[in-house]
């Protein structure tokens, strides 16, 4: 979490690192600030809140200057405050460094510094590291890159960092453990753009480098990057990849905002990511880094999908998918919970990642835990070049596009349809499936995006469903069998953009809780699609009405018996069973958006909440 930019060049660094700023907002967005180097001066502005209220604080008389870095904040350590905003400097004033990460054993290192003489403004780790590179720097008599090396090297945690020195107005020494960081590369070396993604700089190069973990790099204008190893100071290559995003992928294009163009996206999403890996008239899938792998994942006794929140709840749609199309057993692990166990794991069981930002740290920890221990581990990710991407052994991409809402939507979507992929291409590979099933299969998957699109002409509908309940305080959504997982992400979506509570809950698991809290005042979603369980879901329909509880179901075309039921129904287009949570899970997403916005939410950014996060 947090987002850093930073720039040095010919061009005004201000507008470009604070435009960039608000495009990394989605890493965090407490509190902000700037640097500024002009002349021997050096301008610092923070501030709590947004990046728009830092860019209200700086008069653009004070803006002219060549190099700077900035920073979107995620607090970790010390509440977001103005002080507690990067960047920070040490202690002679000399060092600006803005971080990104969590720094272990900052209380020991403090100490020490304190002993030496250092005092501390902000309650940060951010400030310690700072002063410890001061330290070195002074105390060694060694220029930037070696102090920052060697206080590296005595530190615990993770980063990515942004350092400058006054005395060497053209340079940026940037590093990175854990968290990620790319340099954009101007033409000929005469401009560098450093950022957490590469989305501040898409509009003004092409050319990037991502900083591997335990790499780090001095930046210094008009020379090539040398790229060096952290722990030994040894050059290592520097890889330049050439981007492939553009400006119009990370705007709004018209919607109010990114959560809704991003629900609005998932037909195309879907069709993006099954594009050219199935192709239903030839009744083929093909997928390079499961076609590579056959064998691994055949002969698994198991699969372990470990994930993280809504990328969690597409492993646990999958795990139906699994054993239902592949009959291969399928654990699901909260990848936190996984990495801090003792798991049993060896060469015999396949590993899923599953990741949208690819960044996760707990995802990532895992990840590295199981290769470890000889599993083979496969990753689906969305941002391409993303650390999980790299660390596993091999992987897909879901191909979603840039999702910048915070609340994840359309990554969840193509998060299932890529695992559907797989486990249908491991069902026809297995024999589990017949010939005629897979067929089958993939001419229904094929129909979805155009089904999706029919369930989102519902929007105004579901508008009005929301403007019903938008003061609820409490709501309960239940599903069975592949729709258990959507109402738990149903919940989630709700409670991380409007801040009500809400749980998700197995339909059948009702009456051991949930049915306490049921009474005239509570909403209860219901996802009762024809094929799910369908008779069993009915009579816990009719449990909730006897204790007049208000139901706004989830149902199949043309379905009455509900219909008489319920308060409220919002219809989906028939399907397979195990492709219904495609569908299922777009009205929940509409009911969440347009309840927070009447609530006057932020739902692009809501509180508390980063997209990427880079912390455990
Ligand atoms: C955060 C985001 C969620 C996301 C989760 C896992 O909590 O707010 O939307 O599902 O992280 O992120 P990942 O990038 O690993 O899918």
């Amino acid at each position: 979490m947090c987002g850093i930019t930073g720039y040095i060049g010919y061009r005004q660094a201000y507008p470009i690192i604070i435009n960039g700023l608000q495009r990394l907002e989605y890493r965090g967005y407490d509190s902000a600030g700037v640097f500024l180097y002009h002349e021997n001066d050096i301008r610092l502005t923070k501030t709590k809140g947004k990046v728009a209220d830092l860019k209200a604080l700086i008069p653009p008389e004070n803006t002219t200057a060549n190099i700077g870095i900035g920073h979107t904040r995620w607090a970790t350590h010390g509440i977001p405050n103005d002080v507690n905003s990067h960047p920070h400097t040490s202690q002679s004033g000399n060092l600006v460094i803005v971080h990104n990460g969590i720094i272990e054993n900052y209380d020991t290192l403090k100490k020490e510094l304190i002993n030496r003489g250092y005092t501390f403004k902000s309650d940060t780790d951010t400030e310690v590291l700072i002063n410890l590179i001061e330290e070195i720097q002074i105390s060694k008599k060694l220029k930037l890159g070696k102090a920052v090396q060697l206080a590296l090297n005595q530190v615990f945690g993770a980063y990515a960092i942004a350092v400058f020195d006054k005395s060497k107005p053209n340079e940026i020494v940037v590093a990175r453990l854990g968290s990620p960081i790319a340099i954009g590369v101007g033409k000929n070396n005469s401009e560098f753009f450093i950022a957490s993604d590469a989305s501040p700089y898409i509009e003004y190069t092409k050319k990037t480098i991502y900083l591997e973990d335990g790499e780090m790099a001095i930046v210094r204008l008009n020379r090539d990057i040398v790229v060096r190893k952290i722990s030994t100071d040894s050059p290592v290559g520097s890889n330049i990849q050439e981007l492939h995003l553009n400006l119009e992928q990370i705007e709004k294009g018209g919607y109010e905002h990114f959560m809704l163009k991003e629900i609005f996206e998932q037909p195309k999403a879907i069709v993006d990511t099954y594009r050219g890996r199935m192709i239903p008239h030839e009744g083929i899938i093909k997928m390079s880094g499961v076609d590579d792998n056959l064998e691994k994942f055949l002969n698994a006794r198991r699969i372990v999908i470990v994930a993280c929140g809504t990328s969690w709840h597409a492993g646990l749609v999958a795990e139906y998918m699994f054993e239902n199309f592949a009959r291969i057993p399928v654990e699901v692990e909260y990848a936190s919970e996984f990495r801090y166990r003792n798991p049993i794991i060896s060469e015999k069981d396949v590993v899923i990642a599953i990741s949208q930002s690819g960044e996760t740290a707990d995802t990532l920890a895992a990840v590295k835990m199981a290769k470890e221990r000889g599993a083979f581990v496969f990753g689906i990710c969305n941002v391409v070049g993303s650390s999980i991407a790299r660390e596993t052994h091999t992987g897909s991409y879901t191909h979603a596009g840039p999702e910048i809402g915070v609340a994840s939507t359309k990554a969840f979507t193509t998060q299932i349809t890529l695992l559907t992929l797989i486990a249908l291409r491991l069902g026809q590979a297995n024999g589990s499936l017949s010939k005629q099933e897979f067929y089958n299969s993939l001419h229904s998957l094929e129909l979805i995006p155009d089904k999706i699109v029919s369930v989102l002409a519902n929007d105004a509908h579901i508008k009005y469903i929301a403007s019903i309940y938008k003061d609820a305080p409490n709501c309960l959504y239940l599903g069975r069998g592949y729709n258990f997982p959507v109402a738990l992400e149903g919940a989630l979506k709700l409670k991380e953009i409007s801040y009500i509570h809400a749980e998700g809950y197995p339909a059948a698991e009702m009456k051991h809780g949930p049915i306490a809290l049921i009474d005239e005042n509570m909403p209860i979603v219901v996802i009762a699609t024809k094929k799910g369980h369908y008779d069993k879901v009915v009579s816990n329909i009719q449990e909730i009405k006897s204790r007049n509880g208000k139901i706004i179901a989830i149902v199949t075309q043309g379905d009455t018996v509900v219909k008489g039921l319920a308060d409220h129904v919002i219809e989906i287009p028939d399907t397979k069973e195990a492709f219904s949570p495609l569908l299922t899970t777009i009205p929940l997403q509409l009911l969440s958006y347009h309840i927070a916005v009447m609530r006057g939410c932020n739902v692009d950014q809501p509180r508390n909440l980063a997209k990427s996060v880079t912390v455990e």
